[in-house]
C-alpha cells in the first residue's frame, strides 16, 4: 500500500458511511465507489431513490456492500430493523452521489418525502454531495442557487467535473470518479487540529495478579481510549496508546504499548512521557492491588478468605504534579454525583481537563459502544450527548486541541 492509500484507509477504517443515490446515469459508477469505500475500512449503508432504482440494482449495492440496501420511507419492516431517525444518527457521513438536480432542489426545501431527503433532514452528520447532471441543468441558475444553498449551509461540494457527458454533450456535470470521491471523504476526517502535536493516551483496564492464574481487574473495554487514540491521529498528532490488555486492534498510525498492571502502566508511560504534549488518561487503572502476589495457585480452603490489598501508584498524579506545560486531561467515572466529584478531581490531581462520564446506568459507559461525556476545565465546561464512542471521541479531541491551543496562546502571550 502506498502511503497516501494507507492514510486514506486509516481516515475511513470503521467509518460508517451512508451512501445515497440518486436518479442519474452516474449512478452505475455507485457500485464501484461503495467497493472503494468499504476497500478503505468504511462500514458503507445504501438508501437509494426510486429513480436510482431504473439505473442500478438495489441487488447490485447490496451485494456490494454487504448489508441491505434501504428504499422506502413507508416499510414498516425496515423502519423496524433501523428506521430513519436511527440511520441518520448512525452515519458518520452522508454522500450523496450521485446527486441529481432533482434531489439538490429538495435537499434545499427541506423535503422529507423519501428516505434518503428524510435521513439528510433527520441527521446531524456531515453531508457531502456529488452532482451528476447534463451541463445545462447544472448551468441554471435554480441548481446554481440551490447548490450555493447547500454550501452556505455547511454541505461538502464534490465535483462536478467538466468533460464527455452520458447525453452526448461536453461540458461540467459529470459525476467525480469514485476514487476522487474516497479521497474527499477520507479528507473530511483529517482535521489537522493538532498537527505535528505528540499525544500519549492510555487505554483499557490494568490486572492486578493474585496469584499466576487469577487477578483484579474491572470491566474497562478500552474502546474509549482507543477511539480517542484514533481521532487523535486523524487530527495529525502522532500518537503514543499505553493500553492494558484489551481485545481491540492497534488504530493505524498509533504506537501501541501493551502493559498488565498499573505498575507497568506507569513505567510505561514515564518511558514514553518525554517530548509529549498532551497526555490523555482514559484508562481504567484499578486502585488496589493484592499485597503479596503469592507464587503458586491460592488453594480453596473452607471458609472464608482473605485478601489484603494496597494502593496501586495513581499514575495521572504522578504526571501531573509535574507537569509544566503538558496539557494533562483525565477522566472520572462516577456513579453519583458527576459533576461534583470530578471538578475535586481536576483539582486535587491538578488537571487541565476531566471528562466525566456516568457509569452502573443502563446506557453509556464501561464495556459499552457509546457514552455520554461532561468535559470540566477550571473555568468552564461542555456536555457531550450520549454518541457512539468514535464521534465522542472526535468531539473530545476538538475540545482537546481549542484548550490546548488556549493555554498554549496564554503561554506565549
Ligand atoms: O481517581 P480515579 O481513579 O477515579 O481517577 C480516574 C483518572 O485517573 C483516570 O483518568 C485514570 O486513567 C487515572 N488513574 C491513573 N492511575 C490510577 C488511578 C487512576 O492514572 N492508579
Amino acid at each position: 500500500m502506498t502511503d497516501s492509500m494507507s492514510s486514506l484507509a486509516s481516515s475511513l477504517a470503521n467509518k460508517r458511511i451512508l451512501l445515497g443515490v440518486t436518479g442519474s446515469i452516474a449512478a452505475y459508477k455507485s457500485a464501484e465507489l461503495v467497493r472503494r469505500l468499504s476497500e478503505a475500512g468504511a462500514t458503507v449503508q445504501v438508501v437509494m431513490t426510486e429513480a436510482a432504482q431504473a439505473f442500478v440494482t438495489p441487488f447490485t449495492l447490496q451485494t456490494l456492500s454487504g448489508r441491505a440496501v434501504h428504499t422506502a420511507l413507508m416499510d414498516a419492516d425496515a423502519e423496524a430493523t433501523m428506521g430513519h431517525i436511527e440511520q441518520a444518527r448512525w452515519a458518520d457521513l452522508i454522500i450523496v452521489a450521485p446527486a441529481s438536480a432533482n434531489f439538490i432542489a429538495k435537499l434545499v426545501q427541506g423535503q422529507a418525502d423519501d428516505l434518503l431527503s428524510a435521513i439528510c433532514l433527520a441527521s446531524e452528520a456531515p453531508l457531502a454531495v456529488a452532482p451528476a447532471m447534463n451541463r445545462q441543468m447544472w448551468a441554471h441558475e435554480a441548481t446554481q442557487a440551490n447548490v450555493a444553498t447547500l454550501v452556505e449551509r455547511g454541505a461538502k461540494l464534490f465535483g462536478p467535473a467538466a468533460g464527455e457527458q452520458a447525453c452526448g454533450e461536453v461540458g461540467p456535470g459529470r459525476m467525480l470518479e469514485p476514487d476522487q470521491i474516497v479521497a474527499m471523504s477520507a479528507a473530511l476526517f483529517d482535521t489537522g487540529l493538532l498537527a505535528g502535536r505528540r499525544v500519549l493516551i492510555t487505554a483499557g483496564p490494568t490486572q492486578e495478579d493474585i496469584d499466576p492464574v487469577r487477578y483484579i481487574s474491572n470491566r474497562s473495554s478500552g474502546k474509549m481510549g482507543f477511539s480517542i487514540a484514533t481521532a487523535a491521529a486523524e487530527a495529525g498528532a502522532q500518537v503514543t496508546l499505553v493500553s492494558g490488555p484489551v481485545a481491540l486492534a492497534t488504530p493505524e498510525r498509533v504506537t501501541r504499548v501493551d502493559v498488565r498492571s498499573a505498575e507497568e502502566m506507569l513505567a510505561a508511560v514515564a518511558a514514553n512521557l518525554d517530548g509529549q504534549e498532551i497526555v490523555i488518561a482514559a484508562a481504567a487503572v484499578a486502585d488496589y492491588r493484592p499485597l503479596q502476589v503469592a507464587t503458586h495457585k491460592i488453594k480453596k480452603q473452607a471458609g472464608s478468605a482473605q485478601l489484603s490489598l494496597e494502593q496501586t501508584p495513581d499514575i495521572l498524579a504522578t504526571i501531573a504534579a509535574d507537569k509544566g506545560d503538558l496539557f494533562v486531561v483525565g477522566f472520572a467515572a462516577e456513579t453519583e454525583r458527576l459533576e461534583e466529584n470530578a471538578r475535586l478531581k481536576l483539582e486535587k490531581k491538578s488537571l487541565d481537563m476531566i471528562a466525566a462520564n456516568r457509569v452502573g446506568s443502563e446506557r453509556g459507559g464501561f464495556d459499552s459502544s457509546e457514552n455520554a461525556l461532561k468535559l470540566l476545565w477550571q473555568e468552564g465546561g461542555v456536555e457531550l450527548p450520549m454518541l457512539p464512542k468514535e464521534k465522542l471521541a472526535r468531539a473530545l479531541v476538538q475540545i482537546v486541541a481549542e484548550r490546548f491551543d488556549a493555554k498554549d496562546s496564554t503561554k506565549n502571550s
